[in-house]
């Protein structure tokens, strides 16, 4: 490259004397700095953008859930956010299946909302979907709002035994993350 450089610097400077020549090579090399210069600052932002372990680590939650009995819930934290993980009782999947989800803001079933052989195990954010506070419900002795599940203090939602919005503001279901049962008892979101 140097010597190409070198060579057409020379021969610009035999060939022609007006400068219009000298002017293009300018130009040339003007180019091919910014593009190495491009390259440069691209691969960096490339290899950042590569998750690295740790974060891939912090990115994802194991939750023991042996110790939920049935109508309890306990609070976990994924990626910096509340998660609620409840185990409903045998009443409160009654009452999520009794819904006509043609009734409902964002239609969803129960079984759509948990994992097949787990319907009784409710893995929800615990944000709520209308501007971000923290719903009620899942700490033992806090309100449940009007359909038994999770209640927004902030500017009244409720929402029901399966996490689906039913009356408020919130405009749909407290969203449920991506999670998967590794065992029986342990599950990873993320
Ligand atoms: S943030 Fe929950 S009702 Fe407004």
């Amino acid at each position: 490259m140097a010597d190409t450089a070198a060579t057409a610097t020379s021969e610009t400077a035999v060939v022609t004397d007006d400068g219009i020549r000298r002017r293009d090579f300018l130009d040339i090399a003007a180019v091919s700095a910014a593009g190495i210069g491009g390259l440069a600052v691209v691969y960096p932002l490339i290899s950042q953008m590569a998750p690295s372990k740790d974060v891939l680590a912090a990115s994802s939650t194991e939750v023991d859930v042996s110790a939920i009995e049935p109508g309890q819930a306990i609070k976990a934290v994924f990626r910096k956010q509340p998660l609620f993980v409840r185990r409903l009782t045998g009443a409160e999947i009654q009452a999520a299946n009794a819904v006509d989800t043609s009734s409902l803001r964002d239609p969803q079933t129960l079984e759509e909302r948990t994992k097949e052989g787990h319907e009784d195990m409710l893995v929800t954010m615990g944000v709520c979907t209308h501007l971000g506070c923290v719903p009620l419900g899942a700490a033992e002795g806090e309100v449940k709002g009007e359909y038994g599940g999770y209640f927004c203090p902030c500017h009244g939602s409720h929402y029901d035994t399966a996490g689906r919005i039913r009356k408020g503001p919130a405009p749909a279901n407290l969203e449920v993350p991506e999670y998967e049962f590794t065992s029986d008892t342990v599950i990873q979101v993320g």
